[in-house]
């Protein structure tokens, strides 16, 4: 899509709204949901799915770089009326193709009508007394990437960037639902055990190579924001065995059935309070 680098992302992102209102013939949907690693079956949980394609027939999406990562759209209808848009095709920014293109699927949900993003991802935990396969609450993040969605003078506030309401709903639906500071690194490597220490030091719960830059996107479009994150593994250095993306992706497909119905249910408490 280097032709298309220099087009307006946003302009962009309505194209890409266009096509899924052809698509699925819905001009509108109420939520949104990327699903990470180990979260994708929430998607069969939300409601009934009316509408499945793959995420490239949409203006701007580019293919998986990773298999595990499905690269499909789908539009579901929620039990209670609402439409969500499940995204389970993420660009990271560790594929280098640049940050509008990681951003891309927030701004197209943003512009199919969507007030609410939901953020979701595998990671390392920080935290000692987390286990392999417990899903955590995102309270706040920070970005190492050293990259921003925003161009220009866009001066957007990020306090409260992963809503305290939306936390407090999923924390309703499972009260032992932890949370913490997310810490974005570029990856694509994991981190070294210093800069999981660094990360500690500087305020840091979760290690990962997604999600803030998205999450500001989101806000700047002016979507409310509930993120979570399935810690896969306890952070290099902090468990005692090298990481692999092997075990990161196991410990997703043991956790997926318990957090993807943990998910759902968040979704529909949602809706109650809309
Ligand atoms: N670090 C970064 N990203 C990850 C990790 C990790 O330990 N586990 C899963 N994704």
């Amino acid at each position: 899509m280097a032709s298309r680098k220099e087009e307006n992302p946003f302009a962009l992102a309505q194209r890409a709204a266009k096509d899924i209102a052809n698509l699925t013939g819905v001009t509108e949907h109420d939520i949104a949901l990327t699903l990470g690693s180990g979260w994708a079956q929430a998607a069969d949980l939300i409601g009934e799915t009316t509408h499945e394609f793959d995420a490239t027939a949409v203006t701007g999406f580019s293919k998986p770089a990773l298999a595990g990562h499905v690269g499909t759209i789908r539009s579901i209808l929620i039990p209670d009326g609402r439409r969500a848009l499940v995204i389970g095709a993420r660009t990271h920014y560790y594929e280098g193709r640049g940050v509008r293109s990681v951003v891309h699927s927030v701004r197209t949900a943003a512009a199919t009508g969507a007030k609410i993003m939901i953020l979701t991802n595998g990671a390392g935990g920080i935290k000692r007394h987390w286990r392999p396969g417990q899903p955590v609450l995102i309270s706040d993040h920070i970005n190492l990437t050293a990259d921003s969605p925003l161009e220009g003078a866009t001066f957007v506030d990020l306090t409260d960037l992963y809503s305290a309401r939306l936390r407090s709903i999923a924390r309703e639906v499972d009260p032992s639902l932890d949370e913490g500071v997310y810490v974005q690194f570029r990856g694509p490597h994991y981190e070294t055990p210093a800069e999981v220490k660094m990360a500690e030091t500087i305020g840091g719960d979760i290690v990962g190579m997604s999600t803030s830059l998205e999450a500001i996107a989101a806000r700047e479009a002016g979507m409310e924001i509930l993120g979570l994150s399935l810690i896969t593994n306890l952070a290099a250095g902090i468990q005692e065995t090298p990481l692999s993306h092997a075990e990161v992706v196991e410990a997703g497909k043991e956790a997926e059935s318990v957090i993807s119905k943990l998910l759902a249910d968040v979704v529909e408490a949602i809706g109650t309070r809309a």
